[in-house]
């Protein structure tokens, strides 16, 4: 299904560095392309771009408002604007119906402004059916184009602002890594780094390796060069972006281990915390663990999907590993770092699953005690193995045994968030709180929220807070 891509291109066939270079030169013509309409309008540009989705499509969203700033444009926080992107995600149906709802709205507006152009660009846009639909419902889309050739945004825009039709470059995959663009950060001290690109273990139920493409790991240095900068730039915490960070390095050149990798991070002066996302369970590593518990730096977090606790569903699922092999892995994590939090992602309807398996699924969460779970419905996606399962579980029985579970993962979660009660940990203070302008927002390195008395000037700090009151999933403290 995924051969009949529009363009079938793989890269430019340009190295990594001349790509980057010809983007350079796009950005210099987007600049007084943006100028002279600019000048035309009376007014800057303003542009808007919405992310759905997950970490890395908010990485690739800070990539795609750092060139449009570049160019001349100026971000503004409503979608009232003369370019609004759309980064799309497409891993459930509900991702895409998102899409669609939204399109909708933006067509009203683009016909109050002449001006206005809207793009398309994320894991939707990789999905040929979906493109399909975007073009016959939504014509008025003036670009589409993919996750492999982000990079080339630059030059895209250049010819969306020249051409009077709708452009389209969609790439069935990429060999290529083409970093330094110019980026703006959503937070001025904390970001996203991608570690890799793509994945390369095709879980049955699942869509993101075949709209990211296989799996790419960035040379070590290029990574630590990067976060010396960011850090140079202010960045005092990073997140280590992959969908399966502990199979990193494998296939470079020279392997190096995601575990060492970690180690050569935490050696970076002035970077003070360290985190990560995604980690496959079949894929941790005794060393992973060795270098977690040492570390000043990594926080005490891991993010460790299960997806099923019914041996029977993770082999349907090609995850992989048992549901014996889950709970020593996890057992073991909690043995080694006692303060850590362990959080999950759960899918409830896979094809074929019954109340029995569910019941598997259940006990996997008395016994690990996530500190927090996302529970999803299974969304059948077309083209993934599961799609063509014949025992899809009826609405009615999802429903079920969704609450079930997720009644189980709040009621363990609330007890365990409630452990450090009355503790003092440090807290990242990220934002003022929304609801009250006396209160700011921190973060834990356990990643629990808390909220205490503070004002502007703590924005960005880490300080010790005294966990006064657990609020369920968040605390209320106050700084000592
Ligand atoms: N690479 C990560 C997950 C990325 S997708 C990992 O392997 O852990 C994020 C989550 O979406 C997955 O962990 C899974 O729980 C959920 N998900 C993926 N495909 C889904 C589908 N078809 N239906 C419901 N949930 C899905
Ligand atoms: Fe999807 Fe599995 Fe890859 Fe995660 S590891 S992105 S769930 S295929
Ligand atoms: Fe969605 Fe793509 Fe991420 S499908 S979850 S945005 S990799």
């Amino acid at each position: 299904m995924y051969s009949n891509l529009d363009k079938t291109k793989i890269g430019a066939g340009l190295s990594d560095l001349d790509e980057l270079a010809r983007q350079k030169t796009y950005i210099e013509e987007a600049k007084d392309l943006v100028a002279k309409i600019a000048e035309e309008k009376g007014s800057p540009l303003t542009c808007h771009v919405a992310t759905f989705g997950c970490q890395m499509n908010a990485r690739d969203s800070e990539k795609l408002l750092g060139i449009l700033i570049e160019a001349g444009y100026q971000p503004v926080e409503t979608e009232d604007a003369d370019l609004v992107v759309y980064n799309t995600c497409t891993v459930r149906d509900n991702a895409n119906q998102k899409v669609y709802g939204r399109l909708g709205v933006l067509n009203g507006k683009k016909k109050k402004n002449p001006l206005m152009k809207i793009a398309l660009c994320g894991c939707m846009t990789q999905e040929p059916s979906a493109v399909e639909k975007i073009k016959t419902s939504y014509p008025f889309v003036d670009l589409i184009f993919g996750t492999h050739n982000i990079f080339t945004f630059a030059e895209l825009l250049c010819k969306m602002l020249k051409a009077d039709k709708r452009i389209e470059s969609i790439w069935q995959d990429t060999t290529q890594i083409v970093e330094d663009l110019p980026i703006e950060r959503k937070f001025k001290y904390k970001t996203g780094v991608n570690i890799m690109f793509g994945c390369n273990n095709f879980c049955s139920y699942c869509i993101v390796p075949y709209v990211r493409g296989r799996e790419r790991s960035r040379a070590p240095e290029e990574i630590i060069e990067e976060i010396k900068k960011q850090v140079a730039d202010g960045v005092i915490e990073v997140m280590l972006l992959g969908q399966n960070v502990n199979s990193y390095g494998k296939n470079l050149d020279n392997p190096i281990s995601f575990a060492e990798l970690l180690r050569r991070v935490e050696e970076i002066e002035g970077l003070q915390r360290i985190r990560f996302m995604t980690s496959h369970p079949k894929d941790l590593s005794d060393e992973l663990i060795e270098v977690m518990k040492h570390s000043k730096k990594i926080c005490r977090h891991l993010h460790l999907p299960l997806q099923s606790g019914s041996t029977r569903i993770l082999k349907a699922m090609n995850r992989k590993y048992t549901k014996e092999q889950y709970l020593e892995l996890a057992l073991k994590i909690r043995r080694e770092i006692p303060d850590i939090a362990i959080t999950t992602d759960i899918i409830v309807g896979f094809p074929g699953e019954t109340k029995e398996d569910i019941d598997e699924t259940l006990d996997v969460i008395r016994k690990v005690k996530y500190d927090n779970a996302f529970t999803f419905q299974y969304s059948k996606r077309t083209g993934t193995p599961a799609a063509a399962m014949e025992n899809q579980c009826s609405a009615e029985f999802v429903k079920e045994q969704f609450d079930r579970v997720l009644s189980e993962v709040q009621l363990n979660a609330r007890n365990q968030v409630a452990l450090w009660e009355g503790k003092i940990m440090d807290a990242l203070v990220e934002e003022m709180n929304e609801h009250d302008s006396t209160l700011v927002t921190g973060r834990l390195s356990n990643n629990t929220i808390v909220h205490f008395p503070g004002d502007e000037s703590l924005i960005g700090k880490i300080v010790p807070v005294r966990l006064c009151a657990c609020k369920g999933f968040y605390y209320i403290g106050e700084l000592v």
